[in-house]
Protein backbone atom coordinates (compact mmCIF):
# COMPACT_ATOMS: atom_id res chain seq x y z
CA UNK A 1 0.00 0.00 0.00
CA UNK A 2 1.35 3.64 -0.76
CA UNK A 3 2.11 5.46 2.25
CA UNK A 4 0.11 8.77 2.85
CA UNK A 5 1.29 12.14 1.31
CA UNK A 6 -0.15 15.66 1.03
CA UNK A 7 -1.19 15.52 -1.81
CA UNK A 8 -1.43 19.22 -3.90
CA UNK A 9 -4.99 18.77 -5.47
CA UNK A 10 -7.30 20.66 -7.87
CA UNK A 11 -11.15 20.67 -8.49
CA UNK A 12 -11.89 18.54 -11.65
CA UNK A 13 -15.52 19.23 -11.06
CA UNK A 14 -18.56 19.82 -8.68
CA UNK A 15 -21.58 18.08 -9.67
CA UNK A 16 -25.10 17.79 -7.60
CA UNK A 17 -26.06 13.89 -6.93
CA UNK A 18 -28.96 14.80 -4.67
CA UNK A 19 -30.65 17.86 -3.29
CA UNK A 20 -27.89 17.68 -0.39
CA UNK A 21 -25.44 15.64 -1.89
CA UNK A 22 -22.67 16.52 -5.17
CA UNK A 23 -19.68 14.73 -6.64
CA UNK A 24 -16.34 16.28 -6.43
CA UNK A 25 -13.49 15.41 -8.45
CA UNK A 26 -10.21 16.37 -7.88
CA UNK A 27 -7.11 15.87 -10.42
CA UNK A 28 -3.33 15.48 -8.81
CA UNK A 29 -0.24 14.71 -10.50
CA UNK A 30 1.12 12.52 -8.35
CA UNK A 31 0.26 8.86 -8.26
CA UNK A 32 -3.11 8.60 -5.42
CA UNK A 33 -3.40 4.48 -5.32
CA UNK A 34 -6.09 3.78 -2.29
CA UNK A 35 -8.50 0.66 -2.06
CA UNK A 36 -12.27 0.36 -1.14
CA UNK A 37 -12.49 1.76 2.38
CA UNK A 38 -9.76 3.94 2.15
CA UNK A 39 -10.03 7.71 2.98
CA UNK A 40 -8.17 11.40 2.55
CA UNK A 41 -8.44 14.07 4.54
CA UNK A 42 -9.22 17.03 2.19
CA UNK A 43 -8.91 20.96 2.60
CA UNK A 44 -11.86 23.27 2.64
CA UNK A 45 -11.21 26.08 0.94
CA UNK A 46 -8.50 28.95 0.96
CA UNK A 47 -9.39 30.79 4.11
CA UNK A 48 -8.06 29.54 7.71
CA UNK A 49 -11.47 28.68 8.59
CA UNK A 50 -12.31 25.98 9.01
CA UNK A 51 -8.80 25.29 10.10
CA UNK A 52 -9.36 21.70 10.98
CA UNK A 53 -9.44 19.36 6.94
CA UNK A 54 -12.38 16.71 6.96
CA UNK A 55 -12.24 12.93 6.19
CA UNK A 56 -14.02 11.78 2.70
CA UNK A 57 -14.11 8.12 1.74
CA UNK A 58 -13.02 7.81 -1.69
CA UNK A 59 -15.63 6.69 -4.62
CA UNK A 60 -13.32 5.80 -7.07
CA UNK A 61 -9.46 6.91 -7.59
CA UNK A 62 -8.68 6.67 -11.55
CA UNK A 63 -5.58 7.26 -13.72
CA UNK A 64 -6.16 9.42 -16.82
CA UNK A 65 -3.41 10.76 -18.92
CA UNK A 66 -0.55 11.58 -16.68
CA UNK A 67 -2.48 12.26 -13.26
CA UNK A 68 -4.85 10.88 -11.36
CA UNK A 69 -8.50 11.59 -10.64
CA UNK A 70 -9.94 11.28 -7.06
CA UNK A 71 -13.90 10.91 -7.24
CA UNK A 72 -16.05 11.77 -3.56
CA UNK A 73 -19.58 11.99 -2.83
CA UNK A 74 -20.06 15.00 -0.27
CA UNK A 75 -23.23 15.37 1.88
CA UNK A 76 -23.28 19.40 2.32
CA UNK A 77 -24.18 19.41 6.16
CA UNK A 78 -22.24 22.28 7.96
CA UNK A 79 -19.15 24.89 7.07
CA UNK A 80 -16.80 22.88 5.39
CA UNK A 81 -19.17 21.06 3.19
CA UNK A 82 -20.65 23.91 1.93
CA UNK A 83 -17.74 25.80 1.07
CA UNK A 84 -16.58 22.38 -0.95
CA UNK A 85 -19.70 22.53 -2.79
CA UNK A 86 -18.97 26.20 -4.10
CA UNK A 87 -16.13 25.15 -5.05
CA UNK A 88 -15.11 26.22 -8.81
CA UNK A 89 -13.19 24.28 -11.07
CA UNK A 90 -9.35 24.84 -10.85
CA UNK A 91 -9.41 25.76 -7.17
CA UNK A 92 -6.16 24.58 -5.55
CA UNK A 93 -6.34 22.56 -2.59
CA UNK A 94 -4.89 19.56 -0.54
CA UNK A 95 -5.71 16.26 0.36
CA UNK A 96 -4.14 14.07 3.12
CA UNK A 97 -4.25 9.95 2.06
CA UNK A 98 -4.56 7.55 1.10
CA UNK A 99 -5.74 7.29 4.97
CA UNK A 100 -6.80 4.14 7.05
CA UNK A 101 -6.89 0.41 6.10
CA UNK A 102 -9.91 -1.09 3.37
CA UNK A 103 -12.29 -3.74 3.36
CA UNK A 104 -11.54 -7.10 2.72
CA UNK A 105 -12.40 -8.01 -1.13
CA UNK A 106 -10.79 -11.17 -1.63
CA UNK A 107 -10.70 -14.71 0.21
CA UNK A 108 -13.96 -15.82 0.68
CA UNK A 109 -14.19 -19.02 1.57
CA UNK A 110 -18.09 -19.68 0.76
CA UNK A 111 -21.56 -17.98 0.27
CA UNK A 112 -22.01 -14.66 -1.40
CA UNK A 113 -20.24 -11.51 -0.60
CA UNK A 114 -22.86 -8.66 0.63
CA UNK A 115 -21.98 -4.99 0.26
CA UNK A 116 -24.78 -2.61 1.74
CA UNK A 117 -25.02 1.10 2.16
CA UNK A 118 -27.13 3.93 3.63
CA UNK A 119 -27.32 7.40 2.56
CA UNK A 120 -23.52 9.16 2.25
CA UNK A 121 -22.11 5.73 2.60
CA UNK A 122 -22.03 4.70 -0.60
CA UNK A 123 -18.73 6.23 -1.99
CA UNK A 124 -16.69 3.34 -0.16
CA UNK A 125 -19.15 0.71 -1.26
CA UNK A 126 -19.68 1.98 -4.74
CA UNK A 127 -15.70 1.73 -5.04
CA UNK A 128 -15.89 -1.75 -4.00
CA UNK A 129 -18.59 -2.74 -6.33
CA UNK A 130 -16.63 -1.44 -9.17
CA UNK A 131 -13.04 -3.12 -8.09
CA UNK A 132 -15.27 -6.42 -7.66
CA UNK A 133 -17.27 -6.53 -11.09
CA UNK A 134 -13.65 -5.33 -12.93
CA UNK A 135 -11.88 -8.20 -11.04
CA UNK A 136 -14.98 -10.34 -11.85
CA UNK A 137 -16.16 -11.34 -8.72
CA UNK A 138 -19.61 -11.86 -8.02
CA UNK A 139 -21.22 -9.92 -4.82
CA UNK A 140 -24.94 -8.52 -4.23
CA UNK A 141 -25.51 -5.20 -3.58
CA UNK A 142 -28.16 -3.32 -1.11
CA UNK A 143 -28.56 0.54 -1.02
CA UNK A 144 -31.09 2.29 1.07
CA UNK A 145 -31.95 6.15 1.19
CA UNK A 146 -35.27 7.61 3.16
CA UNK A 147 -36.82 8.23 -0.10
CA UNK A 148 -36.20 7.52 -3.94
CA UNK A 149 -34.70 10.98 -4.41
CA UNK A 150 -31.86 10.13 -2.49
CA UNK A 151 -31.00 7.14 -3.88
CA UNK A 152 -28.37 7.72 -6.28
CA UNK A 153 -25.60 6.18 -8.58
CA UNK A 154 -28.06 3.95 -9.68
CA UNK A 155 -27.37 3.00 -12.93
CA UNK A 156 -23.86 2.39 -12.09
CA UNK A 157 -24.51 0.18 -9.21
CA UNK A 158 -26.77 -1.82 -11.81
CA UNK A 159 -23.92 -2.11 -14.28
CA UNK A 160 -20.97 -3.05 -11.54
CA UNK A 161 -23.58 -5.86 -10.23
CA UNK A 162 -25.01 -6.99 -13.71
CA UNK A 163 -21.55 -7.22 -14.82
CA UNK A 164 -20.86 -10.59 -12.14
CA UNK A 165 -24.32 -11.61 -12.28
CA UNK A 166 -25.42 -10.10 -8.79
CA UNK A 167 -28.46 -8.72 -7.36
CA UNK A 168 -29.24 -4.80 -6.99
CA UNK A 169 -31.76 -4.40 -4.16
CA UNK A 170 -33.05 -0.56 -3.12
CA UNK A 171 -34.50 0.17 -0.35
CA UNK A 172 -36.25 3.48 0.53
CA UNK A 173 -37.69 4.19 4.07
CA UNK A 174 -41.00 5.47 2.59
CA UNK A 175 -41.46 3.10 -0.05
CA UNK A 176 -41.24 5.26 -2.88
CA UNK A 177 -38.75 3.68 -4.52
CA UNK A 178 -37.37 -0.70 -4.01
CA UNK A 179 -38.60 -2.41 -1.00
CA UNK A 180 -39.90 -0.27 1.60
CA UNK A 181 -38.27 -0.29 4.82
CA UNK A 182 -34.67 -0.12 5.92
CA UNK A 183 -31.75 -1.62 4.03
CA UNK A 184 -30.54 -3.95 6.89
CA UNK A 185 -34.19 -5.61 6.30
CA UNK A 186 -33.46 -6.46 3.05
CA UNK A 187 -30.44 -8.75 3.96
CA UNK A 188 -32.69 -10.12 6.79
CA UNK A 189 -34.87 -11.32 4.24
CA UNK A 190 -32.92 -12.84 1.44
CA UNK A 191 -31.29 -15.00 4.72
CA UNK A 192 -34.15 -15.83 5.87
CA UNK A 193 -35.21 -16.93 2.24
CA UNK A 194 -31.93 -18.95 2.30
CA UNK A 195 -29.17 -16.98 0.92
CA UNK A 196 -26.00 -18.15 2.13
CA UNK A 197 -23.75 -14.87 2.75
CA UNK A 198 -20.88 -15.84 3.04
CA UNK A 199 -19.30 -11.46 4.35
CA UNK A 200 -20.65 -8.26 4.77
CA UNK A 201 -19.16 -5.05 4.24
CA UNK A 202 -21.30 -2.13 4.80
CA UNK A 203 -21.28 2.03 5.30
CA UNK A 204 -24.01 4.05 6.67
CA UNK A 205 -25.06 5.90 9.51
CA UNK A 206 -24.20 4.62 12.61
CA UNK A 207 -28.38 3.07 13.75
CA UNK A 208 -27.68 0.87 10.05
CA UNK A 209 -24.43 -0.21 11.35
CA UNK A 210 -25.50 -1.40 14.64
CA UNK A 211 -28.33 -2.91 13.35
CA UNK A 212 -25.73 -5.21 10.99
CA UNK A 213 -23.54 -5.59 13.69
CA UNK A 214 -26.32 -7.35 15.93
CA UNK A 215 -27.26 -9.44 12.71
CA UNK A 216 -24.12 -10.37 12.27
CA UNK A 217 -23.41 -10.97 16.02
CA UNK A 218 -26.59 -13.13 16.38
CA UNK A 219 -26.35 -15.41 12.72
CA UNK A 220 -22.56 -15.45 13.32
CA UNK A 221 -21.64 -13.77 9.95
CA UNK A 222 -18.45 -12.76 9.12
CA UNK A 223 -19.14 -8.40 8.49
CA UNK A 224 -17.45 -5.45 8.24
CA UNK A 225 -18.66 -1.82 8.86
CA UNK A 226 -16.84 0.95 8.03
CA UNK A 227 -17.37 3.73 10.68
CA UNK A 228 -17.15 7.54 10.59
CA UNK A 229 -16.35 8.40 13.77
CA UNK A 230 -15.38 12.71 13.67
CA UNK A 231 -12.11 12.95 12.89
CA UNK A 232 -9.39 15.94 13.37
CA UNK A 233 -5.88 14.78 12.13
CA UNK A 234 -6.89 11.05 10.63
CA UNK A 235 -3.30 10.39 11.40
CA UNK A 236 -3.25 8.76 14.72
CA UNK A 237 -2.37 11.68 16.90
CA UNK A 238 -5.41 13.88 18.21
CA UNK A 239 -6.72 10.51 20.01
CA UNK A 240 -10.45 12.12 18.37
CA UNK A 241 -11.69 9.45 16.52
CA UNK A 242 -10.87 6.30 19.70
CA UNK A 243 -13.25 3.24 19.07
CA UNK A 244 -13.92 0.77 21.85
CA UNK A 245 -13.22 -2.55 20.85
CA UNK A 246 -14.50 -6.19 21.72
CA UNK A 247 -11.22 -6.13 24.73
CA UNK A 248 -12.13 -3.25 26.23
CA UNK A 249 -9.27 -1.56 24.56
CA UNK A 250 -9.62 2.30 22.98
CA UNK A 251 -7.97 2.37 19.46
CA UNK A 252 -7.49 5.19 16.73
CA UNK A 253 -10.31 4.74 14.31
CA UNK A 254 -8.30 6.83 11.58
CA UNK A 255 -5.42 4.55 11.90
CA UNK A 256 -6.55 1.11 12.92
CA UNK A 257 -10.08 1.43 10.69
CA UNK A 258 -12.00 3.40 9.58
CA UNK A 259 -13.31 -0.56 8.56
CA UNK A 260 -13.48 -2.95 11.43
CA UNK A 261 -14.75 -7.00 11.58
CA UNK A 262 -17.73 -6.63 14.00
CA UNK A 263 -15.98 -9.55 15.97
CA UNK A 264 -13.50 -6.91 16.62
CA UNK A 265 -15.93 -4.14 18.16
CA UNK A 266 -17.06 -3.42 21.49
CA UNK A 267 -20.98 -3.38 22.50
CA UNK A 268 -21.94 -0.36 20.83
CA UNK A 269 -22.02 -1.90 17.55
CA UNK A 270 -23.02 -5.59 18.50
CA UNK A 271 -26.03 -4.41 20.86
C1 LIG B 1 -13.50 8.01 7.61
C2 LIG B 1 -14.62 8.96 7.26
C3 LIG B 1 -15.14 8.95 5.98
C4 LIG B 1 -16.16 9.84 5.64
N1 LIG B 1 -16.66 9.81 4.37
C5 LIG B 1 -17.61 10.68 4.01
C6 LIG B 1 -18.09 10.68 2.66
O1 LIG B 1 -17.66 9.89 1.81
N2 LIG B 1 -19.04 11.60 2.34
C7 LIG B 1 -19.52 12.51 3.28
O2 LIG B 1 -20.39 13.32 2.93
N3 LIG B 1 -19.10 12.49 4.56
C8 LIG B 1 -18.15 11.62 4.93
N4 LIG B 1 -17.69 11.64 6.23
C9 LIG B 1 -18.26 12.63 7.17
C10 LIG B 1 -17.61 13.99 6.94
O3 LIG B 1 -16.27 13.95 7.37
C11 LIG B 1 -18.38 15.07 7.72
O4 LIG B 1 -19.69 15.16 7.25
C12 LIG B 1 -17.69 16.40 7.56
O5 LIG B 1 -16.48 16.42 8.28
C13 LIG B 1 -18.60 17.54 8.03
O6 LIG B 1 -17.86 18.75 7.89
P1 LIG B 1 -18.62 20.16 7.94
O7 LIG B 1 -17.59 21.18 8.22
O8 LIG B 1 -19.46 20.35 6.73
O9 LIG B 1 -19.61 19.98 9.13
P2 LIG B 1 -19.39 20.42 10.64
O10 LIG B 1 -19.74 21.87 10.73
O11 LIG B 1 -18.06 19.97 11.15
O12 LIG B 1 -20.51 19.53 11.29
C14 LIG B 1 -21.88 19.66 10.86
C15 LIG B 1 -22.70 18.55 11.46
O13 LIG B 1 -22.25 17.28 10.97
C16 LIG B 1 -21.91 16.44 12.06
N5 LIG B 1 -20.76 15.62 11.71
C17 LIG B 1 -19.49 16.03 11.54
N6 LIG B 1 -18.69 14.97 11.24
C18 LIG B 1 -19.49 13.89 11.24
C19 LIG B 1 -19.27 12.50 11.02
N7 LIG B 1 -18.07 11.99 10.80
N8 LIG B 1 -20.35 11.69 11.09
C20 LIG B 1 -21.57 12.17 11.35
N9 LIG B 1 -21.83 13.46 11.57
C21 LIG B 1 -20.80 14.30 11.52
C22 LIG B 1 -21.59 17.38 13.20
O14 LIG B 1 -21.81 16.75 14.45
C23 LIG B 1 -22.60 18.47 12.98
O15 LIG B 1 -23.86 18.14 13.47
C24 LIG B 1 -16.68 10.75 6.60
C25 LIG B 1 -16.15 10.75 7.90
C26 LIG B 1 -15.14 9.87 8.22
C27 LIG B 1 -14.57 9.90 9.60
S1 LIG C 1 -8.47 11.70 13.89
FE1 LIG C 1 -6.82 12.17 15.20
S2 LIG C 1 -6.37 10.24 16.05
FE2 LIG C 1 -7.88 9.78 14.57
Amino acid sequence: MIARRDLAARVASVEDLTRTCFRLELTCREPVVAVPGQFGMLRCGAELDPLLRRAFSFAGVRQVGEGWVVEMHIKEVGKGTTLLRRLAPGARTSLLAPLGNGFTLAGLSGGRLALVAGGIGLPPVLFAAEVLAAEGRPFDLFFGAARASELYEIDRLAAATAAVGGELGLCTDDGSRGEAGVVTGALERRLAGGREIGRVLACGPDPMLRALGRLATARGLDAELSLEEPMACGVGVCLGCVVELEDGSLVPSCKEGPVFPVRRLGERWRS
